[in-house]
């Protein structure tokens, strides 16, 4: 296990003060912070090694490239893809468009049925229904069982309906609940469908295994995993990567583009596409993002996922308990071990905002009030706004000390 103590130093932003006093930061679902080693990373890629990927033939062109593809490795061994499986993208959302958009394309036909869950960020709940309605399809959500993860009977029931595509979280951004996927991705393949899955809130929490899991797509984010904003992953299976068609096209992503008669105005082209996965990255590609996303992996690989995932459930066994009185009603399962580092809650009575505020300027804490961009599912929940605290590795019981006295504070301020 490691100590949060001695991580603290590594990351310049918790000696900030906010309102006077020391940073509190619980709002790690939203984005992480980053450690020096990344920032510097990033710094000497600009410093040392700046130049176009994939094209140049110069030295330092060469040296940004393997940089590049060395970071593509880091990726694919992190999450036990092939490096042919991994395309760099500027987040979840574009990831989750891209796939919304290319599965629907090649594989779904008016009145297919697509399934996804209550439990949904809106990036993978919005996509599905633009595609759906475009096509043609059914797009039908799950609801979640009592412990707030899918339910399995409703979607398997979907499945002998004949549903062609099964798009869920691994996580769920409100409630830290952990979808069942490999149990989901058993059921989804022995109906032929396929398995996207929406990993934003996952892989910067937990180990995660796309071999031992199955998913044919997964999508995730730099910067929720201590990587810089603006990168992203689209893990595609292989067998899919063949069959699909760019979204994007431009320079850096062909073998050839040929006229295909000598005089142009009455021609037109005949294209050969690169190999995956540089033929889904059409124009110059985010190199420092994936330059800093490599450094992230490298320092959470040292700490080990296992002992991240350990430590934000041991910040959630405390917090939980502490929340028990009247005042609170805790959204989602009570029991540190079904969930990741996240807890919903509200103050009974107040508005989740007026909290948030109150935390912020009272005491320097932050942390994300609001529907957490997943509204279907907080309404269900039975409210319109939930407070969301949210931990990582640098995050200690002290912290949630300080945070328990301020939400005293603000209670008697509001109350
Ligand atoms: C579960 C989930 N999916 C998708 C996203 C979208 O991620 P981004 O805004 O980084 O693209 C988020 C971000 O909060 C998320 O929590």
């Amino acid at each position: 296990m490691f100590d949060p103590n001695d991580i603290r130093h590594d990351f310049p932003i918790l000696n900030v003060k906010v309102n006077g006093k020391p940073l509190i930061y619980f709002d790690n679902a939203a984005t992480s912070q980053k450690p020096k080693q990344v920032i510097e990373a990033i710094e000497n890629f600009y410093f040392l090694k700046n130049a176009n990927v994939g094209r140049s033939i110069h030295t330092l062109a060469e040296e940004a490239t393997e940089l590049y593809f060395q970071s593509r490795k880091k990726v694919a061994d992190f999450i036990n893809a092939t490096p042919e499986e991994v395309v760099f993208s500027s987040g979840t959302t574009e990831s989750l468009n891209a796939i919304a958009n290319v599965v629907a394309e090649k594989f779904l036909n008016p009145k297919d049925i697509v399934v996804t869950s209550i439990l949904e960020h809106h990036s993978n709940l919005l996509p599905w229904v633009k595609v759906c309605k475009e096509k043609s399809c059914a797009l039908k959500v799950v609801n979640a069982n009592k412990n707030w993860t899918i339910n399995i009977e409703k979607l398997e029931a979907l499945l002998k309906e004949g549903a062609k595509v099964v798009s869920l979280t691994h996580v769920s951004n409100v409630l830290g609940t952990i979808n069942p996927i490999k149990e989901v991705s058993k059921l989804v393949h022995s109906y032929d469908a396929i398995l996207v899955v929406d990993a934003a809130q996952s892989v910067p929490h937990m180990p995660v295994d796309v071999k031992d899991l199955d998913c044919d797509f997964m999508a995730f984010g730099a910067h929720k995993m201590l990587g810089p904003m603006g990168t992203g992953v689209l893990y595609l299976k292989k067998r899919y990567a063949d069959l699909i068609e760019p979204w994007n096209l431009g320079g850096g992503m062909i073998k050839s583009v040929k006229l295909l008669n000598e005089v142009p105005e009455l021609s037109c082209c005949k294209v050969t596409y690169e190999d995956t996965p540089i033929r889904f990255e059409a124009g110059t590609p985010n190199v420092e993002g994936a330059v800093g996303l490599s450094a992230a992996i490298d320092y959470l690989s040292k700490l080990g996922m296992n002992s991240v995932l350990f430590h934000e459930r041991q910040l959630v066994k405390y917090l939980l308990e502490n929340l028990k009185g009247n005042s609170f009603e805790v959204y989602g399962p009570k029991d540190e071990n079904s969930i990741t580092g996240i807890v919903s809650f509200n103050l009974k009575g107040i508005h989740a905002h007026d909290v948030a505020y109150l935390l912020d300027k009272l005491a320097g804490i932050a942390v994300r009030s609001g529907h957490h961009c997943a509204q279907p599912l907080v309404n269900i929940l039975g409210t319109v706004a939930t407070v969301r605290a949210s931990f990582y590795i640098y995050n200690t019981i002290e912290e949630i000390n300080a945070f328990i006295e301020a939400l005293k504070e603000v209670e008697k301020m509001l109350k």
